[in-house]
């Protein structure tokens, strides 16, 4: 709330207690802001191809607000959401109504990064807290960031970078990628092709398609006459499921891994197409801690599904939420306070160790998983405590 707003209603408040003969007790504007709800708005897809992604993503956040009892830093939570759908061309104005429209206090969103560069926009300039629990735009914390978006997810860049590296280690020389053309899919490429660099290996050929599309044939039908010893890819959701069982279906040699959101969340549709290949991520389902443990429980119980990643990130950001908003009593005026706590905050997450970088991204394990029975499992870490660069970033 600005400040004009606050003195109009404590302006009110006064003359309702004056009229009513009341003593005069001026309830502190401290008092005022904890006795409203804090507004949270949701901007996820519910529909399309990401859909699942944003359901595990809701999910996790109204558990971890349950788990607190309804209430964050002392004020109910009230949701509003929206489907964004995954369409970028109306991110901008569907940003705009929950924050103008809608005054929601934080905005959590989204999935995917052509849609978060309008939520970015829509931020930047109204200066709305935005946590970021999915879309892994690389500008958003680093040439574009800013003090009050925070993002409790991934890089594009990392996630990639990882898997990268673990095939440079082992001495893979020639590699072909293979996405979707839009954001997500081209900074997953360049940090596959960074971390393949560093072990002496080449992207020799790049093959995408347009954003949402699956027509994977004319791409697959490539792969043969590239002569590479494996292939990348960052697909997600449905186009992830139909990819993986292609890639099966046309027989290549060349082993398929990618980023782990190839098989992430969708090894059950995938079926036997999946088994055995490797990804790399920020989670993975053989995580044997306590936290993960418990949360994975809680997060079966309540939805009856298997938690992933999706959830896990979404969980993140309502406990990055929960720590700013505890740490100034559910005070959001006190944006110092809030985004201190935020920016030193050590998520607690069911991922592992985490911290907030300098660009507030977070700092995690990038893992190295290998899909087995229905399940991606641990199989090493392929880059520790990985920062990204956050070129450009001055915060
Ligand atoms: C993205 O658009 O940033 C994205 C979407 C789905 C999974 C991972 C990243």
């Amino acid at each position: 709330m600005s400040d004009t707003k606050m003195t109009a209603s404590r302006r009110q408040l006064i003359k309702g207690g004056l009229a009513a003969g009341a003593t005069l007790m001026l309830p502190t504007r401290f008092a005022i802001a904890q006795a409203k709800p804090l507004k949270v708005g949701l901007m996820l897809p519910y529909s399309g191809t990401f859909a699942k992604l944003g359901e595990n993503i809701t999910s996790a956040v109204e558990l971890l607000i349950a788990e607190k009892g309804g209430k964050l830093g002392g004020r109910e939570v009230q949701f509003i959401k929206l489907d964004d759908e995954s369409k970028p061309e109306n991110g901008p104005q569907n940003a705009e109504r929950l924050v103008k429209r809608d005054a929601a206090d934080v905005l959590i969103g989204t999935v995917h990064s052509g849609v978060q560069m309008g939520i970015h926009k829509v931020v930047r300039e109204s200066g709305t807290l935005c946590i970021v629990p999915n879309a892994g735009a690389a500008a958003v914390t680093r040439d574009l960031c800013a003090k009050n978006v925070f993002r409790t997810s991934f890089t594009n860049w990392q996630p990639a970078y990882g898997m990268g590296l673990a095939l440079g280690k082992r001495g893979v020389k020639k590699a072909a990628w293979v996405t979707w053309d839009y954001a997500a899919g081209k900074e997953s490429g360049d940090g596959f092709r960074e971390g393949l660099e560093k072990g002496g290996g080449q992207v020799v050929q790049v093959l995408t398609l347009k954003f949402p599309e699956t027509n994977f044939q004319p791409l697959l039908a490539q792969i043969p006459g590239l002569d590479v010893e494996v292939v990348g890819a960052f697909f997600a959701g449905g186009g992830a499921v139909q990819f993986v069982k292609e890639y099966k279906a046309a027989g290549l040699k060349a082993p398929l891994c990618g980023s782990g959101f190839l098989t992430e969340g969708v090894l059950g549709p995938q079926g036997d197409a999946a088994e055995g290949l490797e990804t790399a991520l920020h989670y993975g389902d053989g995580i044997d801690s306590p936290r993960n443990a418990a949360f994975r429980k809680a997060f079966k119980d309540k939805t009856q599904r298997d938690a992933d990643v999706y959830a896990v990130q979404g969980y993140d950001a309502a406990q990055l939420l929960a720590i700013g908003l505890e740490a100034v009593k559910g005070n959001m005026e006190d944006e110092a306070g809030l985004y201190k706590a935020m920016r030193a905050a050590r998520i607690d997450s069911p991922r592992g160790p985490t911290s907030m970088s300098a660009s507030q991204e977070i700092v995690h394990n990038i893992y190295l998983r290998k899909a087995t029975k229905g399940e991606n499992k641990v199989i090493g870490i392929a880059a520790e405590a990985l920062a990204d660069p956050g070129t450009g970033c001055k915060l």
